[in-house]
Parts: C-alpha cells; structure tokens; sequence
C-alpha cells in the first residue's frame, strides 16, 4: 500500500526524534537535602515526623530528589523538573531555617491545611510513588505536628496574615 511507507517513515521519524530529544536534559534537583539551614536546624522535628516528610514531600520540597529511571525520560523529566521547581518555591525544607518567622509559620500552616485537603503529595505523584501516600494515622500525625509547631514558631499572640502577594 502506498499509505503503508508513508506510514513507516512518518514512525521512523518520530523514533529519531525521540531518541534525539533525550539529549536534552534538565539540572537535577541533587543537592543536600540536610545541613544548616534545613528544617531540623529552626525546629524540633521528631524521627516520626521526619521520616514521612522525607518519604512524601522531600522530593518535591527540598534540595534532593530520588528521581526513579523513567524520570530520566524526555519529556517525563521536563514535566517533573517543573513540579520540583515549583514545589521548592512554595515550601523548601532544605532552606526552611532562612524563613523569617511569619513566612515559617505561615508554610507550617498551609502544609497542615494541604494534607488536611489531600491536596498534597501531588495526586499525579502517587500514581507513581504509591508508597508516598500518607495513610490515615501518617495525616493525622503531620497535621498534628504542623499545627504545634506553628504555634511554637509563631508564639501565642502572633497572627498570620493572609497575604495576596507570592510570599
Ligand atoms: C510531586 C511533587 C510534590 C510532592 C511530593 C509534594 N508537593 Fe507540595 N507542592 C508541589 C507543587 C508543584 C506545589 C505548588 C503548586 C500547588 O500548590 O499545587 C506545592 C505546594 C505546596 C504548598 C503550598 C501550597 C499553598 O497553599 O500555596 C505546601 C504547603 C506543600 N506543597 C506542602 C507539601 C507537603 C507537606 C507535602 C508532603 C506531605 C508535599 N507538599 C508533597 C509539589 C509537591
């Protein structure tokens, strides 16, 4: 059939194509999650509480992402470059110690409202990371300490604004 090769370089082609693209790479998100100005560095955080930040929100809010093989596929890592990127411009545990005191607390405050929502981790994350998924008690125990040490952070009588500029 005439149709048929046509058909045939038009796969070729799109085959070339994508082994060529793969060349084109994003930096990695592969700095040091931990050091002086992490979380841990401004706040008490307990090993409970660590572990499951670390399991369900370092990757996209710190400065270390474990990124598994298919993440290295162009354009599946454009696509999570850009999640990274946004994710530590909202909320970076890896700097939360640099936060001046009404933006940690602020951060603090949304996060416990983000997983009271399940808002996060990202939906589309855990179609991959299912072990990411916080389960009931994981939840409860985040909002729990998020909650706490927001009061702890802020002090009794300091107040969070509700602000409209990106802060
Ligand atoms: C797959 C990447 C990813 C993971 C995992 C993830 N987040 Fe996010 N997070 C984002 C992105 C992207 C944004 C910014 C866009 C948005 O709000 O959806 C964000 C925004 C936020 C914000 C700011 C929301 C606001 O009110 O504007 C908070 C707080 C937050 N995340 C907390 C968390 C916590 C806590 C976890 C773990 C339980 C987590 N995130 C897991 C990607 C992620």
């Amino acid at each position: 059939m005439k149709n048929w090769s046509k058909r045939k370089k038009i796969l070729l082609g799109l085959m070339v194509l994508f082994i060529a693209v793969q060349a084109i790479q994003p930096s990695k998100n592969q700095g040091s999650p931990t050091g002086p100005t992490d979380i841990t560095a401004a706040m008490q955080v307990p090993d409970s509480v660590m572990t499951v930040l670390k399991k369900s929100c370092y990757d996209c809010h710190s400065n270390h992402t474990t990124y598994p093989w298919y993440d290295n596929i162009t354009p599946v890592n454009w696509w999570v470059n850009h999640h990274i990127n946004e994710g530590k411009r909202e909320l970076n545990f890896s700097t939360f110690a640099e936060y001046n005191q009404r933006r940690k607390a602020k951060k603090l405050d949304e996060s416990a409202e983000q997983i009271e929502k399940g808002e996060m981790p990202l939906k589309s994350y855990l179609l991959m990371h299912g072990d990411a998924k916080l389960s009931e008690a994981q939840q409860k125990m985040l909002i729990n300490w998020f909650k706490s040490a927001k009061s702890g952070s802020a002090g009794s009588q300091a107040t969070v604004n509700e602000e409209k500029e990106h802060d």
